[in-house]
């Protein structure tokens, strides 16, 4: 008997499906790596499934991401699933979080790594009007950690990673959004510290509770697509942002509410540790994301 193309085509089809949507096997560990579809996402990626981790790929481009998830595959350690959302949108990352918390049963690390440099070097607002590397890089994922937590929580232990950087400039309340003057670097700096504010608050939220929380500037200048972008000479190698960032993901007796340059515990922009600031910057962010921010 002659089967029909479209069966062919068909079966194919739902075989390549099946095969992108690995699932977690028990006890094999899932970890949501943000921005791993490229850069130094996209190595930790890689890293953690080839130590036999189940990694949430995602990104905004499908084609890459589906790159990661078959490089994964084919190394035959670990497995992987991509998932699309683009963090200039409030609404795509809502939509992300409600999907993970539906797909998967359990959370064991969060890594908020995706994130844009100083390109665009104009100002550009997104679809909700914020100031798009605060949203990006910051607002994002602090709706997504938000909407996150209680897989995380019911995961216990689990661990939360926040990629920031060195780049840190202070929020400025009166004009965060960067309308009256804006620079890309400052833009950039105070996104990146805001995540760092962001880390030191929720670990004192979550003291006790299983889940510890820190944040990291992974490396200076790594060879990735948002330095290229910039135009920037790399200075250090991936493979060191990646080494620190696996150090919070898996050393032992890593503590919360730290800051980490490297694979060292250092000290984060004076803004950080100024609690007032932390209120404020808390407020806003429930205010923009739309998020209540007790997990009680
Ligand atoms: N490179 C360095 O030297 C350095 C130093 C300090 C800190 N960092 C931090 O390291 C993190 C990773 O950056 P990288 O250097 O690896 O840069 P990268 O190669 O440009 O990677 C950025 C990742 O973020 C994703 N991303 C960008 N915009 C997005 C959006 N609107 N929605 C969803 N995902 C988006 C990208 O996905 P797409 O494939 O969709 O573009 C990509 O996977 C960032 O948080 C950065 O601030 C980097």
């Amino acid at each position: 008997m002659k089967i029909p193309f479209a069966i062919i085509v068909a079966a194919a089809l739902a075989g390549s499906i099946a095969h992108a949507q690995a699932r977690p096997t028990p006890g094999q560990p899932v970890i949501l790596v943000t921005g791993s579809t490229s850069g130094l996402g996209r190595e930790v990626a890689l890293r953690l499934a080839a130590g036999g981790a189940h990694v949430i790929v995602h990104g905004r481009d499908s084609a890459r991401g589906a790159e990661v998830v078959r490089e994964i595959e084919q190394a035959g350690k670990g497995s992987a699933r991509f998932y699309a959302a683009d963090f200039a949108s409030l609404a795509q990352v809502r939509q992300f979080g409600a999907t993970i918390l539906k797909d998967y049963s359990r959370l064991d690390v969060l890594i908020n790594n995706a994130g844009i440099g100083s390109v665009p070097a104009d100002r550009q607002l997104t679809a909700e009007g914020a100031e798009i590397r605060m949203q990006v890089n910051y607002l994002s994922g602090v709706l997504l950690t938000r909407l996150l937590l209680p897989q995380l929580l019911a995961s216990a232990p689990a661990r939360i990673v926040n990629v920031s950087s060195l780049a840190a400039s202070p929020v400025d309340f009166d004009d965060v959004m960067m309308a009256k003057n804006f620079s890309p670097l400052r833009a950039y700096g105070q996104s990146k510290l805001a995540q760092v504010m962001f880390t030191f608050d929720l670990a004192h939220e979550l003291e006790g509770k299983g889940v510890t929380v820190n944040a990291l500037h992974p490396a200076t200048l790594m060879p990735t697509g948002m330095v290229a972008k910039a135009g920037y000479q790399p200075q250090a190698t991936i493979d060191e942002g990646a080494k620190a960032v696996l150090q919070l993901v898996q050393a032992p007796d890593m503590g919360s509410g730290q800051y980490f340059i490297g694979l060292k515990a250092g000290r984060a922009h004076q803004q950080a540790y100024d609690a007032e600031a932390r209120a404020r910057l808390k407020r806003l962010s429930e205010d923009l994301t739309g998020i209540a921010h007790s997990t009680h």
